[in-house]
């Protein structure tokens, strides 16, 4: 499973690549917008970072112009994938941007019809937003399962990128269920390697250490 981190903090992102975590970085303009930064600066910092995809999203909502600033965004540096919202415009754009060879991220996708139709037009990530529909009392994880059985059932390359991700529990699940990439929050990928069993066991050996008298160095 691929790990993209969903943030446009250049520091936070640094840090857990570092570590080998970081598959690649989704963005979008409220992360844009809490990273305080130009857009084109932060990506291009990030892309220089990141081996990896990294997510520029286009903010217009007509196809011509969202192919003009999708062309603007991948000029940033050759990891850039073009994110499009799923609309009807976004898929024409998708259509166009990727038989260019870009690479293109669908986002805002809430239902398997809306996953179907930007796998047919050539999407590279589709990106379902599980926080987003548990907030609003549906099952965001139930979404990642049905596109994944729909895609394997007719093999769509398209990639599963789950995300609105916001719990260690989120990306447990989206791993069991076979989405091919998560994007979470620094935070959350973090919080991935906390369990109070590991603490309370790290106690007692200290403790039990400590009474051996012995040292390693
Ligand atoms: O990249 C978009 C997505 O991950 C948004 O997450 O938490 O704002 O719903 P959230």
């Amino acid at each position: 499973m691929k790990f993209f981190v969903d943030s446009a903090d250049v520091a936070a992102i640094s840090d857990l690549n570092a570590l080998g975590m970081v598959d690649g970085v989704t963005t979008n303009p409220s992360l844009i917008l809490k990273s305080g930064r130009d857009i084109l600066e932060v990506t291009k910092e990030i892309c220089a970072i990141v081996a990896g995809p990294v997510s520029a999203e286009v903010v217009a909502l007509e196809s011509a112009a969202m192919i003009a600033e999708g062309r603007r965004l991948a000029e940033i540096a050759p990891n850039i994938a073009v994110k499009l919202p799923l609309t009807w415009d976004g898929l024409k754009a998708c259509k166009v941007l990727t038989g260019e060879g870009f690479t293109v991220n669908v986002t805002l996708c809430f239902s398997v019809n809306q996953a179907i139709l930007a796998a047919k037009a050539g999407a590279s990530f589709i990106s379902p937003f599980v926080g987003r529909l548990d907030d609003i009392n549906l099952d965001g994880m139930e979404l990642i399962s049905d596109i994944r059985t729909v895609y394997d059932n007719y093999d769509m390359k398209t990639q599963i990128l789950a995300a609105s991700i916001r719990s260690v529990n989120h990306v447990a699940e989206a791993a069991r269920i076979g989405a091919d990439v998560i994007t979470a929050p620094p935070e959350v990928i973090r919080k991935l390697a906390e369990h109070p069993m590991t603490d309370r066991g790290l106690q007692q050996f200290l403790k039990d250490w400590e009474k051996t008298g012995q040292k390693i160095l």
